[in-house]
């Protein structure tokens, strides 16, 4: 197992404070990574780096504001002593039909999923590659969804970011690549799983009368789902900590469905 081992590494997860987000704190932590966890809710965040244990440390961060990236970086590679995983799991998802949509919605989705991305992406970049702050090359994580490779309804402009967030995906590992920084970059596509986003898509959905009920649609999802279930935390989680290890050392601008076989 020495090839998924971590130890010594530091890790940046935005969105850290719940859900996913904490679930892949946690994985990196136990494969013997110190973690940075980064969100706009502090006191979450920081009972989250707590769990953790001691080395690990907790940052305000909103990953549409560029100064908020500078000072997250720079304290990371300061405090932590490196940067050589960033995952860029914070996300935003709100419901609503095509013929509904309200433009400060998808602003809000395009500034957080879209920009909150790039910009991890240029800060991570920036301080991994060999004249960085960290300069030590590594693996960047980013999370897309599943809503990017199947049609589900009333999720529009999310699915659009997050295949925006495939595409940033593929040509930030180019370039990575082409210019010799030494940073691996791929993205996961999560299956539903029953988080606050999740569990608040399912009833939203029977808002909408798409479905029955909020188990209705859950049910819906796990039928066309060839593994049965939905997605847990830990699955996303452990398929961050493979694309971060040395495991996926020949990995890069891929993007990785862990779905249950959904989107296939
Ligand atoms: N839950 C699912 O079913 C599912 C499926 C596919 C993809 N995803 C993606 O996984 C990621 C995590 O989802 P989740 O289910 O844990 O969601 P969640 O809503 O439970 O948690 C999201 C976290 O991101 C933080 N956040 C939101 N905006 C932020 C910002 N601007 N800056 C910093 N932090 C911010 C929130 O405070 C929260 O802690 C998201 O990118 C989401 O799109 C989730």
């Amino acid at each position: 197992m020495t090839q998924f081992d971590l130890t010594g590494r530091k890790a940046l997860v935005t969105g850290g404070a719940q859900g996913l987000g904490e679930g892949m704190a946690q994985a990196l932590a136990a494969a013997g990574a110190t973690v940075m966890v980064a969100d706009l809710q502090d006191d979450l965040a920081a009972k989250v780096a707590e769990s953790l244990g001691a080395g690990h440390a907790s940052t305000h961060l909103d990953v549409a504001d560029e100064a908020g990236w500078e000072a997250a970086v720079s304290e990371t590679v300061t405090q932590l002593g490196g940067l050589d995983i960033l995952v860029n799991n914070a996300g935003v998802e709100i419901t609503g039909l095509v013929t509904e949509l309200d433009p400060a919605d998808v602003r809000t989705m395009l500034e957080v999923n879209v920009l909150g991305t790039a910009l991890g992406l240029k800060h991570g970049l920036r301080a991994m590659r060999p004249d960085g702050a960290a300069g030590q090359g590594g693996s960047i994580i980013n999370i897309s969804s599943v809503a990017a490779t199947i049609a589900f309804p009333a999720i529009s402009v999310y699915s659009a970011t997050k295949s925006a967030v495939d595409r940033l995906t593929r040509v930030a590992a180019m370039e990575s690549g082409k210019l010799g920084y030494g940073v691996r970059v791929n993205c996961i596509y999560p299956g539903l799983v029953a988080t606050a986003m999740g569990a608040g898509l399912a009833n939203d959905v029977a808002e909408l009368g798409l479905f029955g009920s909020a188990e209705e649609a859950v049910g819906a999802v796990v039928e066309q789902t060839p593994a049965g279930r939905l997605g847990e935390v830990a699955d996303m989680a452990d398929a961050v900590v493979f694309l971060a290890s040395d495991a996926s050392r020949f990995v890069t601008g891929a993007g990785l469905p862990v779905d249950g076989g959904m989107g296939m």
